[in-house]
C-alpha cells in the first residue's frame, strides 16, 4: 500500500512513522509513506498556499490551485482509491472504515489547516472526508497520522503475529477483555484463577464474558447496535 499526505506542516508528520509498528511496516516495504510540504506547490515567491476568504471574516483559507497541481501530479504516476480530507465535519472514523481503507493500494491524505479549505477542493478532488472525533485539531497532521496507524497495522504481514489485530478492541464490536502478566500476586492484588488454570475452553469463555461485560457498561451504544444487528 502507498499513503501519500498532503501538509503544510511536514515535520510534524516525521514522528508517528519512524518508530514501532508503523517503522516496521515501512521497512518491511509492506507500505510506502509519502510526505508532501504542500508549500512546494504554493503560488509565487512567497510559495502561498491560503488567502482572505471572500465575503470576510476571520481566518485564512487554503487555496485550489496548489492542492490540486499536487494532486494531479500523483494521479498522473498512479491510479488512487480514496483522495481523503481530514475535516471535523467528515464521517466520523471507525475500525469498520481502517479495516476498508486497510485493503485500497494507493490513498492520499489532505490535512486542512486555517479556516479550511476552498470549497471547490472538496466539490472536485475529494471523494471521502473524515473525522477522527467531534473535537477540532489546529489541522489535519495528528488526525492523517490517527487513520495512517490504525490502517497500516491491519495490513497482513504488519503485525507479528496476525491474529492480535483481529482480537483488538472493536475488530468483533466488542472492547478488549483485561489482561494480565507477571507477577500473579502483586502486593494481595491477584489474577483471575481461570487465567492461571491452564483450561483455555474456560479462558475463552471468560474472555468473551469480560469482553461482552464491558462493552454493555462501557460503551452501550456499540453494545446496543450490535444487538440489533443479530435481532
Ligand atoms: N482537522 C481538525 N480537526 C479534525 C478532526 N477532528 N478530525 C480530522 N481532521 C481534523
Amino acid at each position: 500500500m502507498r499513503i501519500d499526505i498532503i501538509t503544510v506542516l511536514p515535520k510534524l508528520l516525521e514522528g508517528p512513522f519512524a518508530d514501532s509498528i508503523l517503522k516496521r511496516a515501512i521497512d518491511k516495504d509492506l507500505v510506502d509513506i509519502h510526505v508532501h510540504d504542500l508549500r512546494t506547490y504554493g503560488m509565487g515567491k512567497h510559495r502561498q498556499v491560503d488567502d482572505y476568504q471572500f465575503g470576510g471574516g476571520a481566518g485564512m483559507v487554503m487555496m485550489i490551485e496548489p492542492i490540486e497541481t499536487l494532486i494531479n501530479a500523483l494521479k498522473s504516476e498512479r491510479e488512487y482509491d480514496e483522495v481523503i480530507f481530514m475535516t471535523p465535519d467528515g464521517e466520523v472514523f471507525d475500525q469498520s472504515t481502517a479495516n476498508s481503507l486497510s485493503l485500497q493500494k494507493n490513498l492520499i491524505l489532505l490535512c486542512g489547516h486555517y479556516k479550511g479549505i476552498d470549497e471547490r477542493i472538496r466539490e472536485t478532488l475529494i471523494t471521502k472526508e473524515i473525522s477522527i472525533g467531534d473535537y477540532v485539531l489546529s489541522g489535519g497532521e495528528l488526525a492523517a497520522a490517527v487513520v495512517t496507524d490504525a490502517v497500516v497495522r491491519l495490513i497482513p504481514g504488519v503485525l507479528n503475529n496476525e491474529t492480535s489485530a483481529l482480537s483488538d478492541s472493536f475488530q468483533d464490536d466488542l472492547l478488549s477483555p483485561p489482561v494480565y502478566t507477571r507477577p500473579s500476586d502483586y502486593k494481595g492484588l491477584k489474577v483471575p484463577e481461570v487465567l492461571l488454570s491452564g483450561d483455555f475452553n474456560r479462558i475463552d469463555a471468560w474472555r468473551q464474558e469480560q469482553a461482552e461485560q464491558r462493552t454493555k457498561t462501557r460503551r452501550p451504544d456499540i453494545w446496543n447496535k450490535k444487538s440489533e444487528l443479530k435481532d
